[in-house]
């Protein structure tokens, strides 16, 4: 079994069944959901609340229940996957380019539990380009005061096209040599005019779940 695949079921155990359940976004996340289904369809009666379009489509597929985020009166337990976790637990999200969705239900989860292969464990962030989803409206501007934050943000594509969010915004993925203080640049960020959000979860994390050749580590804040 892949690792991504270790690590998703071995979330799905911490699901109970009248739960409500953030459901996070990407190649691991896809897995869990996979796994969640087949808990669904063996009885047990839990909601998911999808971070994008991608997932609500998936889970729809896979005939998991879903609630609108605005309807929901609690989120027991979010399952996200990372981009990158670092020894604080602090992570860069958003290579899928969901990261507002994601933050937003991760946020206002009881319990965030992270799933990743180990490739994604990391000492400081910072390898991974920081996605930073910007208002399309005069991008290039807002991409040149976060330039002055030290990196190089390019304009994310898909194909020849430029990327758009689920919120139809753009997104800037934003190479920085080494993230030392994550929660300082993600407030700098925030406060830069254009910027909606970043990819920076920072003192959110529960617990991660890392898969490595088969064996699960799982790490607590
Ligand atoms: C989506 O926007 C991201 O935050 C994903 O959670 C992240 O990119 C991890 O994706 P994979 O599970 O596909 O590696």
């Amino acid at each position: 079994m892949e690792d991504k695949q270790l690590a998703a079921e071995a979330a799905v155990k911490y699901i109970q069944t009248g739960m409500t359940i953030g459901l996070g976004s990407g190649s691991t996340v896809n897995y869990m959901l996979e796994a969640l289904a087949k808990r669904i369809k063996e009885g047990m009666d839990v909601k998911g609340i999808p971070s994008s379009v991608k997932t609500e489509k998936l889970a729809r597929k896979l005939g998991i229940p879903l609630i609108g985020y605005s309807k929901a009166t609690k989120i027991d337990l979010a399952i996200d996957g990372a981009d990158e976790v670092n020894s604080s637990l602090q992570l860069t999200k958003g290579g899928g380019g969901s990261l507002v969705r994601e933050k937003i239900i991760d946020v206002a989860a009881t319990k965030l539990i992270i799933i990743v292969d180990y490739s994604k464990m990391v000492t400081h962030l910072g390898s991974f380009p920081l996605p930073v989803e910007v208002v399309p409206f005069g991008w290039e501007k807002t991409a040149e005061r976060i330039a002055a934050f030290g990196c190089n943000p390019k304009l994310r594509k898909s194909d020849q096209d430029v990327f758009i969010s689920d919120n139809h915004n753009y997104i800037l993925d934003c190479q920085f040599d080494l993230i030392e203080q994550p929660e300082q640049l993600h407030e700098q960020l925030k406060q830069t005019v254009g910027v909606v959000e970043t990819g920076l979860f920072v003192n959110m994390t529960d617990m991660v779940i890392a898969a490595k050749n088969g064996i699960i580590d799982t790490r607590h804040r």
